[in-house]
């Protein structure tokens, strides 16, 4: 079927996956108000009076203005390449070419791919690794001391750090003695929190500490993950000065379209404004809420979940019953519930902010079927990568980018470099950087991966030939 078709056909099915509108529900009202009027009249370009997230001018600047203002940093960006495109035009910003820079295990891969861009080393930091979960936790403000104790000689400038807080499941980071501890190494910090714009706008109401408040120098929110805008949309904030606004200008230049969609940029504005009215705070506290009694209910009635720092992100432990979380995925939306995340040993759910009528029998009845088609023995934990350390990898990305390569059985890649990554999507955290030398505990530990998830973690992998 052709997308237009896939896209105009109505289904009444459970959408818990991003974007976290649940399919236009819960976009904020500005912008519902702007999509009823007639189809594409909002569709226009940098004219003087709309400018852009770069001009000077304009009513993109000004309210780019007013919020940074509102939120008591020195400047906000607006984005239309998602985190993604933010996040690396932040890394960009603060290292040059040559520089290295510190990334958690668990970092998405748009950076990685910002240090192939920028000739950038990266260093990455162990982060934890829950076996029984089979996916990376937050990073804890111990564990970074240690890993900065180790860091070794460089050979290189160390230019900044990125943290990630929370994670894709929802896992928050410790994260003002986190970052505390890097502006005490003399590193400027960036964070990703993609999945934590929610955090910033939800005063008392129990989550956990943006990092908006509590340190950062710079911070990317998604606006369509954590936050009720339309995919693509994100904005960088920038909270001191320790990275100038013209790097970071020039940077947002070379990466961002000359052509930012007005719609895109309308959403920025219109989900901003609306995360900072008194109804917002209303609306979440409801849903917060909500999600609480739903895990409660459900947990009582025996569906296996794993806790969150995030009441909005369910994590279904298939595991427990002997099925893989993307088997699970697939037997869950053939009867119309949609998950965002299927992973070896479990599912997460993305409970959003749309209401979704109907749910708590919905899960808690499929959940039963489930268990009566598919329940067996739990499965075996998923042994934790050999990734405990500091690592440094062996070549930059850049300097492996166009080199010759060959494909090899994931047998034969021991002692080998890599030339390019592994990384299942969701949640594009890769298992395998171009420019790592693969030792035979990697090797292991790939070859298990890859009997856990075949569709994303391949058995022949390219190394430098
Ligand atoms: C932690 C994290 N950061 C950044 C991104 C990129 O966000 P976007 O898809 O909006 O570009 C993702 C996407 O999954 C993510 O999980």
């Amino acid at each position: 079927m052709s997308l237009l078709r896939l896209l105009r056909a109505s289904n009444q099915r459970f959408a818990l996956h991003l974007p976290v509108h649940g399919r236009g529900e819960a976009l904020p009202p500005a912008l519902r108000g702007l999509l009823r009027q007639q189809p594409g009249r909002w569709d226009l370009p940098e004219l003087p009076d709309i400018g852009g997230p770069l001009e000077a001018d304009g009513a993109v600047a000004d309210t780019q203005a007013r919020l940074a203002a509102r939120m008591g940093v020195e400047c906000c960006w607006f984005g239309v390449n998602g985190a993604t495109g933010l996040l690396q035009a932040a890394l960009l910003a603060m290292a040059a070419p040559g520089d290295a820079v510190l990334l958690p295990r668990n970092v998405h891969r748009s950076l990685i791919a910002a240090c192939e861009l920028g000739g950038l080393l990266p260093v990455f930091l162990p982060v934890p690794f829950d076996a029984l979960r089979g996916h990376p936790g937050a990073m804890t403000a111990d564990g970074l001391s240690r890993s900065l104790d180790a860091l070794p000689d460089l050979g290189c400038r160390l230019a900044a750090a990125v943290l990630v807080h929370p994670t894709y499941h929802g896992y928050a980071a410790e994260i003002a003695p986190l970052v505390n501890r890097l502006h005490a190494h003399g590193l400027p910090v960036l964070v990703d929190e993609a999945h934590g714009t929610h955090l910033a706008f939800a005063p008392g109401l129990g989550l956990p500490p943006s990092s908006l408040t509590t340190g950062a120098d710079l911070v990317v929110h998604s606006l369509h993950k954590s936050a009720p805008g339309l995919a693509q949309t994100a904005v960088l904030w920038q909270r001191t000065t320790r990275i100038s606004a013209t790097a970071l200008r020039l940077s947002l230049q070379r990466l961002q379209s000359s052509s930012p969609s007005a719609l895109l940029l309308a959403s920025c504005e219109a989900t901003l404004d609306w995360m900072l009215s008194s109804r917002w705070t209303r609306l979440l506290q409801q849903r917060l809420e909500t999600a609480r009694r739903l895990q409660d209910r459900w947990r009582c009635q025996g569906v296996p979940l794993h806790e969150s720092d995030d009441p909005l992100r369910i994590i279904l432990n298939t595991a427990s019953i002997g099925v893989s979380g993307l088997e699970a995925d697939t037997w869950f939306m053939n009867r119309g519930l949609i998950a965002e995340l299927p992973e070896p040993l479990c599912l997460t759910f993305c409970l959003g902010l749309a209401r979704h009528r109907g749910l708590a029998t919905r899960l808690q009845r499929l959940w039963q079927l489930f268990l009566e088609d598919r329940g067996g023995p739990p499965l075996a934990p998923v042994a934790a990568p050999p990734l405990d350390a500091v690592n440094v990898v062996e070549l930059s990305p850049a300097a492996v980018s166009h080199r010759a390569t060959l494909a090899c059985p994931l047998s034969q890649c021991a002692d080998r470099i890599a030339a390019e990554m592994i990384c299942p999507y969701p949640p594009g955290i890769p298992l395998l950087v171009p420019g790592e030398r693969i030792d035979q505990a990697r090797v292991q530990w790939l070859q298990r991966q890859h009997a856990r998830w075949p569709e994303q973690v391949p058995g022949m992998v390219k190394v430098l030939a």
